[in-house]
């Protein structure tokens, strides 16, 4: 998508991530220096971090989507499917809650199916896990 360059955050990018995570209460909320431990990225438009994405190896070809974020003024212009299209290739797991329907728009169209479900997975308030795989 013209304007959006997805590059590896580093340290410097920790306190606007941590305002858009903050923003987004969907979100897994995490110490965010803790991010730079894993895979993590942010995602740029016209040089303004809008969004966000981390994920951690489980296996050989086999990846678990920690987090993503996309600020409330950066939403729907294509950041939160520039993230994904940049995970690795091979098999993708995430958990999302069943309410939040956004997200799983944008997951099931990125090619990710239904997996399972984890009872309660969730707290404040209590609900269940969608689990989503996406095979490439
Ligand atoms: C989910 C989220 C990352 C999507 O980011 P985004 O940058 O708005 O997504 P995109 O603009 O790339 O949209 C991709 C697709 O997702 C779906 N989608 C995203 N936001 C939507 C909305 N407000 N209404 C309807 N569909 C939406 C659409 O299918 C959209 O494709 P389309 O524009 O071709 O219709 C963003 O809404 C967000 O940060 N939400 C809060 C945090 C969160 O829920 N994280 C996931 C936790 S598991």
């Amino acid at each position: 998508m013209e304007g959006v360059v997805i590059r590896a955050g580093t340290a410097s990018d920790l306190e606007r991530i941590e305002t858009i995570q903050r923003a987004s209460p969907e979100a897994a909320q995490w110490t965010v220096s803790d991010y730079l431990y894993y895979s993590f990225v942010v995602a740029e438009m016209d040089g303004v971090i809008g969004g966000f994405a981390v994920w951690r190896g489980v296996d050989v070809d086999e990846w678990e989507l920690l987090n993503i974020a996309v600020g409330p003024a950066f939403r729907g212009r294509g950041l939160g499917r520039a993230l994904i299209d940049v995970l690795p290739a091979g098999r993708v797991f995430l958990e999302v809650r069943e309410s939040n329907a956004n997200a799983r728009r944008l997951y099931e169209q990125c090619g990710f199916a239904v997996i399972g479900k984890r009872r309660k997975y969730y707290q404040h308030p209590a609900e269940d896990g969608i689990v989503l795989e996406r095979k490439r």
